[in-house]
Protein backbone atom coordinates (compact mmCIF):
# COMPACT_ATOMS: atom_id res chain seq x y z
CA UNK A 1 0.00 0.00 0.00
CA UNK A 2 1.11 3.72 -0.81
CA UNK A 3 0.85 6.13 1.96
CA UNK A 4 1.63 9.17 0.25
CA UNK A 5 -1.59 11.02 -0.54
CA UNK A 6 -2.53 11.89 -4.98
CA UNK A 7 -4.68 15.02 -5.36
CA UNK A 8 -6.92 15.08 -8.07
CA UNK A 9 -7.74 18.48 -9.20
CA UNK A 10 -10.90 18.53 -11.38
CA UNK A 11 -11.01 21.10 -14.70
CA UNK A 12 -13.73 19.96 -16.39
CA UNK A 13 -13.62 18.59 -19.89
CA UNK A 14 -14.89 15.56 -21.86
CA UNK A 15 -13.72 12.97 -19.90
CA UNK A 16 -16.41 15.02 -17.34
CA UNK A 17 -18.99 15.74 -19.92
CA UNK A 18 -22.00 13.81 -20.51
CA UNK A 19 -24.43 13.47 -23.14
CA UNK A 20 -28.25 12.64 -23.71
CA UNK A 21 -27.70 8.85 -25.56
CA UNK A 22 -24.20 6.89 -24.12
CA UNK A 23 -23.84 5.70 -28.16
CA UNK A 24 -23.33 9.74 -28.96
CA UNK A 25 -19.72 10.30 -28.48
CA UNK A 26 -19.88 14.00 -30.33
CA UNK A 27 -23.20 15.46 -29.48
CA UNK A 28 -22.61 15.71 -25.15
CA UNK A 29 -22.05 18.60 -22.93
CA UNK A 30 -18.11 19.10 -21.85
CA UNK A 31 -17.36 19.70 -17.74
CA UNK A 32 -20.83 18.35 -16.52
CA UNK A 33 -19.88 15.54 -13.67
CA UNK A 34 -17.90 16.76 -10.97
CA UNK A 35 -14.52 15.36 -10.04
CA UNK A 36 -16.40 13.39 -6.58
CA UNK A 37 -18.28 11.65 -8.84
CA UNK A 38 -16.03 11.05 -11.69
CA UNK A 39 -13.57 9.46 -9.07
CA UNK A 40 -16.54 7.55 -7.08
CA UNK A 41 -17.09 5.82 -10.06
CA UNK A 42 -13.68 3.93 -10.19
CA UNK A 43 -13.72 1.61 -7.20
CA UNK A 44 -10.12 0.52 -7.16
CA UNK A 45 -9.30 4.63 -7.33
CA UNK A 46 -8.09 4.74 -3.65
CA UNK A 47 -7.16 1.10 -3.73
CA UNK A 48 -3.32 1.90 -3.99
CA UNK A 49 -3.06 4.65 -1.42
CA UNK A 50 -5.29 8.24 0.01
CA UNK A 51 -6.81 10.09 -3.06
CA UNK A 52 -7.75 13.71 -2.37
CA UNK A 53 -9.78 15.42 -4.65
CA UNK A 54 -11.27 19.46 -5.21
CA UNK A 55 -12.93 20.75 -8.26
CA UNK A 56 -10.32 24.15 -9.40
CA UNK A 57 -12.63 24.65 -12.58
CA UNK A 58 -15.79 22.81 -14.66
CA UNK A 59 -14.88 24.31 -17.93
CA UNK A 60 -14.65 23.68 -21.48
CA UNK A 61 -11.18 23.79 -21.98
CA UNK A 62 -11.37 25.76 -25.69
CA UNK A 63 -12.59 27.81 -23.19
CA UNK A 64 -8.94 28.37 -21.08
CA UNK A 65 -8.51 31.42 -19.76
CA UNK A 66 -5.96 33.09 -17.64
CA UNK A 67 -7.75 33.30 -15.01
CA UNK A 68 -8.44 29.59 -14.49
CA UNK A 69 -4.55 29.21 -15.61
CA UNK A 70 -3.44 31.29 -12.62
CA UNK A 71 -6.07 29.34 -9.93
CA UNK A 72 -4.76 26.19 -11.12
CA UNK A 73 -1.18 26.93 -10.60
CA UNK A 74 -1.76 28.24 -7.25
CA UNK A 75 -3.57 24.85 -5.93
CA UNK A 76 -0.65 22.30 -7.71
CA UNK A 77 1.93 25.00 -6.11
CA UNK A 78 0.06 24.80 -2.90
CA UNK A 79 -0.36 20.59 -2.89
CA UNK A 80 3.07 20.07 -4.09
CA UNK A 81 4.59 22.13 -1.01
CA UNK A 82 2.55 19.64 1.35
CA UNK A 83 5.26 16.90 2.28
CA UNK A 84 2.96 13.93 2.53
CA UNK A 85 1.49 14.45 -0.97
CA UNK A 86 3.33 12.49 -3.73
CA UNK A 87 2.00 13.67 -6.92
CA UNK A 88 -0.88 15.31 -8.43
CA UNK A 89 -3.60 14.34 -10.88
CA UNK A 90 -5.74 16.79 -13.11
CA UNK A 91 -8.33 16.01 -15.04
CA UNK A 92 -8.82 18.66 -17.96
CA UNK A 93 -10.22 18.78 -21.44
CA UNK A 94 -8.24 17.58 -24.60
CA UNK A 95 -8.39 20.59 -26.31
CA UNK A 96 -6.04 23.12 -24.86
CA UNK A 97 -3.88 20.58 -22.48
CA UNK A 98 -0.75 20.96 -24.23
CA UNK A 99 -1.10 24.93 -23.26
CA UNK A 100 -1.98 23.86 -19.29
CA UNK A 101 0.73 21.51 -19.41
CA UNK A 102 3.73 23.68 -20.57
CA UNK A 103 2.24 26.40 -18.72
CA UNK A 104 2.13 24.43 -15.39
CA UNK A 105 5.87 22.93 -16.29
CA UNK A 106 7.36 26.73 -16.37
CA UNK A 107 5.34 28.36 -13.45
CA UNK A 108 5.42 24.99 -11.08
CA UNK A 109 8.62 23.45 -12.47
CA UNK A 110 7.61 19.98 -10.09
CA UNK A 111 10.23 17.82 -8.92
CA UNK A 112 6.84 15.41 -7.76
CA UNK A 113 4.67 14.34 -10.81
CA UNK A 114 2.06 16.62 -12.33
CA UNK A 115 -0.35 14.64 -14.22
CA UNK A 116 -2.99 15.79 -16.82
CA UNK A 117 -5.62 13.25 -18.00
CA UNK A 118 -8.63 13.53 -20.32
CA UNK A 119 -10.64 11.72 -22.50
CA UNK A 120 -12.20 11.52 -25.83
CA UNK A 121 -14.99 10.52 -25.14
CA UNK A 122 -17.79 11.66 -22.38
CA UNK A 123 -18.22 9.60 -19.09
CA UNK A 124 -21.61 8.89 -19.84
CA UNK A 125 -20.50 6.96 -23.00
CA UNK A 126 -21.21 3.33 -23.95
CA UNK A 127 -17.48 2.60 -23.59
CA UNK A 128 -15.79 5.95 -21.48
CA UNK A 129 -11.48 6.25 -22.08
CA UNK A 130 -11.96 8.39 -19.22
CA UNK A 131 -11.64 6.16 -16.00
CA UNK A 132 -8.23 3.96 -17.19
CA UNK A 133 -6.75 6.89 -18.09
CA UNK A 134 -7.33 8.17 -14.67
CA UNK A 135 -6.33 4.82 -12.87
CA UNK A 136 -3.17 5.39 -15.29
CA UNK A 137 -2.48 9.19 -14.41
CA UNK A 138 -3.34 8.11 -10.79
CA UNK A 139 -0.38 4.84 -11.50
CA UNK A 140 2.22 7.73 -12.85
CA UNK A 141 1.62 9.87 -9.79
CA UNK A 142 2.17 7.13 -7.52
CA UNK A 143 5.33 6.18 -9.30
CA UNK A 144 8.08 6.90 -7.05
CA UNK A 145 10.82 8.39 -8.98
CA UNK A 146 8.35 10.31 -11.38
CA UNK A 147 8.72 14.40 -11.46
CA UNK A 148 8.01 16.58 -13.69
CA UNK A 149 4.55 17.58 -16.08
CA UNK A 150 3.35 14.93 -18.12
CA UNK A 151 0.05 14.10 -19.84
CA UNK A 152 -1.04 11.08 -19.86
CA UNK A 153 -4.09 9.42 -22.15
CA UNK A 154 -4.51 6.23 -23.51
CA UNK A 155 -1.80 4.52 -21.80
CA UNK A 156 0.89 6.83 -22.98
CA UNK A 157 2.61 8.88 -20.92
CA UNK A 158 4.07 12.17 -23.02
CA UNK A 159 5.99 15.25 -21.64
CA UNK A 160 4.43 18.37 -21.21
CA UNK A 161 7.62 20.18 -23.87
CA UNK A 162 6.33 17.64 -26.71
CA UNK A 163 2.93 16.68 -26.04
CA UNK A 164 0.99 17.80 -29.40
CA UNK A 165 -3.39 16.73 -29.43
CA UNK A 166 -2.95 15.25 -33.25
CA UNK A 167 -6.47 13.49 -33.48
CA UNK A 168 -9.82 15.47 -33.67
CA UNK A 169 -12.12 12.11 -32.63
CA UNK A 170 -9.86 8.95 -32.00
CA UNK A 171 -9.19 8.00 -28.53
CA UNK A 172 -5.47 8.14 -28.71
CA UNK A 173 -5.17 11.23 -29.53
CA UNK A 174 -1.91 12.74 -28.86
CA UNK A 175 1.22 12.37 -29.78
CA UNK A 176 5.12 13.47 -28.93
CA UNK A 177 6.08 14.05 -32.32
CA UNK A 178 9.77 13.48 -33.04
CA UNK A 179 11.06 12.90 -29.30
CA UNK A 180 8.41 9.70 -28.85
CA UNK A 181 6.48 9.24 -25.54
CA UNK A 182 8.50 8.97 -21.97
CA UNK A 183 6.51 5.72 -21.43
CA UNK A 184 3.71 3.17 -21.25
CA UNK A 185 1.70 2.10 -18.61
CA UNK A 186 0.31 -1.29 -18.70
CA UNK A 187 -1.66 -3.21 -15.99
CA UNK A 188 -0.99 -0.54 -13.80
CA UNK A 189 3.21 -0.77 -14.41
CA UNK A 190 4.69 2.30 -15.53
CA UNK A 191 7.10 1.19 -18.54
CA UNK A 192 9.87 3.99 -18.80
CA UNK A 193 11.50 4.76 -22.69
CA UNK A 194 12.97 8.11 -21.46
CA UNK A 195 13.82 9.64 -18.56
CA UNK A 196 11.19 12.35 -16.54
CA UNK A 197 11.68 15.82 -18.12
CA UNK A 198 12.33 18.80 -15.11
CA UNK A 199 14.11 21.46 -14.30
CA UNK A 200 16.78 20.77 -12.17
CA UNK A 201 17.20 23.96 -9.95
CA UNK A 202 13.92 24.78 -9.33
CA UNK A 203 12.78 28.71 -9.70
CA UNK A 204 8.91 28.36 -9.69
CA UNK A 205 8.53 30.91 -6.51
CA UNK A 206 9.70 33.84 -9.43
CA UNK A 207 7.92 32.59 -12.68
CA UNK A 208 4.82 32.15 -10.07
CA UNK A 209 5.14 35.11 -8.46
CA UNK A 210 4.15 36.52 -12.20
CA UNK A 211 1.31 34.89 -12.38
CA UNK A 212 -0.42 34.18 -9.24
CA UNK A 213 -2.23 37.83 -9.36
CA UNK A 214 -3.09 37.96 -12.87
CA UNK A 215 -6.46 36.57 -13.19
CA UNK A 216 -7.74 38.85 -15.78
CA UNK A 217 -6.56 39.04 -19.53
CA UNK A 218 -5.71 42.65 -19.15
CA UNK A 219 -2.73 41.53 -17.09
CA UNK A 220 -1.05 39.53 -19.08
CA UNK A 221 1.07 40.13 -21.61
CA UNK A 222 -0.87 40.36 -25.35
CA UNK A 223 0.56 37.93 -27.32
CA UNK A 224 -0.80 36.43 -30.87
CA UNK A 225 -0.38 33.60 -33.42
CA UNK A 226 -0.81 34.27 -37.07
CA UNK A 227 0.23 31.88 -39.60
CA UNK A 228 1.96 31.78 -43.51
CA UNK A 229 0.18 30.67 -46.03
CA UNK A 230 -0.33 31.07 -49.84
CA UNK A 231 -1.25 34.79 -50.65
CA UNK A 232 -0.77 36.08 -47.11
CA UNK A 233 0.40 39.63 -46.59
CA UNK A 234 1.39 41.75 -43.96
CA UNK A 235 -2.31 43.41 -43.15
CA UNK A 236 -3.08 41.54 -39.34
CA UNK A 237 0.63 41.81 -38.02
CA UNK A 238 0.21 45.84 -38.88
CA UNK A 239 -3.20 45.80 -37.64
CA UNK A 240 -2.15 43.93 -34.02
CA UNK A 241 1.04 46.31 -33.30
CA UNK A 242 -1.59 49.27 -34.57
CA UNK A 243 -3.36 47.84 -31.36
CA UNK A 244 -0.50 47.19 -28.94
CA UNK A 245 0.28 43.59 -29.44
CA UNK A 246 3.52 42.65 -27.28
CA UNK A 247 4.35 39.66 -28.82
CA UNK A 248 3.64 37.75 -32.26
CA UNK A 249 4.45 33.77 -33.04
CA UNK A 250 4.38 33.09 -36.19
CA UNK A 251 3.20 29.54 -37.54
CA UNK A 252 5.74 29.15 -40.39
CA UNK A 253 6.17 27.39 -43.38
CA UNK A 254 8.65 24.28 -43.31
CA UNK A 255 12.06 25.08 -41.36
CA UNK A 256 10.69 28.66 -40.50
CA UNK A 257 10.02 30.34 -43.69
CA UNK A 258 7.72 33.37 -43.96
CA UNK A 259 6.22 34.99 -47.56
CA UNK A 260 7.75 37.94 -48.66
CA UNK A 261 4.93 40.28 -47.37
CA UNK A 262 4.82 38.82 -44.04
CA UNK A 263 8.43 39.06 -42.96
CA UNK A 264 8.62 42.64 -44.51
CA UNK A 265 5.90 43.09 -41.74
CA UNK A 266 7.10 40.99 -38.83
CA UNK A 267 10.55 42.63 -39.41
CA UNK A 268 9.24 46.03 -38.82
CA UNK A 269 7.16 44.66 -36.09
CA UNK A 270 10.19 43.66 -34.28
CA UNK A 271 11.81 47.07 -35.01
CA UNK A 272 9.03 48.58 -33.35
CA UNK A 273 9.49 46.51 -30.21
CA UNK A 274 7.25 43.53 -30.57
CA UNK A 275 8.67 40.23 -30.01
CA UNK A 276 8.52 38.36 -32.90
CA UNK A 277 9.06 34.55 -32.98
CA UNK A 278 9.04 31.70 -35.24
CA UNK A 279 7.84 28.58 -34.76
CA UNK A 280 6.88 26.08 -37.73
CA UNK A 281 3.20 24.94 -38.60
CA UNK A 282 4.67 21.43 -39.48
CA UNK A 283 3.63 18.80 -36.51
CA UNK A 284 6.90 17.65 -36.22
CA UNK A 285 10.10 18.87 -36.88
CA UNK A 286 11.19 22.14 -35.43
CA UNK A 287 12.57 25.34 -37.03
CA UNK A 288 16.55 24.50 -36.76
CA UNK A 289 18.09 27.91 -36.47
CA UNK A 290 20.45 29.81 -39.09
CA UNK A 291 23.40 32.24 -38.26
CA UNK A 292 21.37 34.71 -40.25
CA UNK A 293 18.07 34.61 -39.29
CA UNK A 294 16.65 37.77 -38.32
CA UNK A 295 13.54 36.42 -36.55
CA UNK A 296 13.89 33.89 -33.58
CA UNK A 297 12.96 30.39 -33.82
CA UNK A 298 11.17 29.23 -31.03
CA UNK A 299 13.68 26.79 -29.86
CA UNK A 300 11.22 23.78 -30.41
CA UNK A 301 8.33 24.61 -29.15
CA UNK A 302 4.57 24.61 -31.13
CA UNK A 303 3.05 28.07 -31.67
CA UNK A 304 0.45 27.35 -29.02
CA UNK A 305 3.53 26.31 -26.51
CA UNK A 306 5.49 29.29 -28.05
CA UNK A 307 3.40 31.94 -27.51
CA UNK A 308 2.93 30.63 -23.65
CA UNK A 309 6.81 30.59 -23.71
CA UNK A 310 6.59 34.35 -24.49
CA UNK A 311 3.59 35.33 -22.60
CA UNK A 312 5.66 34.54 -19.77
CA UNK A 313 9.20 35.73 -20.79
CA UNK A 314 7.59 39.18 -21.21
CA UNK A 315 6.14 38.75 -17.87
CA UNK A 316 8.84 37.95 -16.22
CA UNK A 317 11.09 40.64 -18.11
CA UNK A 318 8.52 43.08 -16.90
CA UNK A 319 7.38 44.85 -20.45
CA UNK A 320 3.98 43.82 -19.55
CA UNK A 321 3.53 46.77 -18.35
CA UNK A 322 3.69 48.10 -21.87
CA UNK A 323 0.55 46.43 -22.51
CA UNK A 324 -0.63 50.16 -20.90
CA UNK A 325 -0.42 50.85 -25.16
CA UNK A 326 -3.55 49.50 -26.31
C1 LIG B 1 -12.40 20.07 -23.88
O1 LIG B 1 -11.27 20.22 -24.35
O2 LIG B 1 -12.72 20.51 -22.76
C2 LIG B 1 -13.45 19.37 -24.66
C3 LIG B 1 -12.91 18.35 -25.58
C4 LIG B 1 -12.21 17.22 -24.91
O3 LIG B 1 -11.95 17.18 -23.72
O4 LIG B 1 -11.90 16.25 -25.67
Amino acid sequence: MFCQTVVILGMGGTIAGRSARPSDNIGYTAAQVDIVELAAAIPSLSDQGPVITEQVAQMDSKDMDFSAWSRLAARVNHFLAQPDVHGIVITHGTDTLEETAYFLHKVCQPTKPVVLTCAMRPATALVPDGPQNLLDALTVARQPDARGVVAVCAGTIHSALDVQKVHTYKVDAFSSGDAGPLGYVEEGRVRLLRSWQFDQEPSWQTAMENVENRFTAIDWPRVEIIMNYAGVNGTVVNALVACGVQGLVVAATGNGTLHHALESALLNAQAAGVKVVRATRCPNGRVLPRPDDRLPDSNGLSPVKARVELMLQLMTSGSASAQQRH
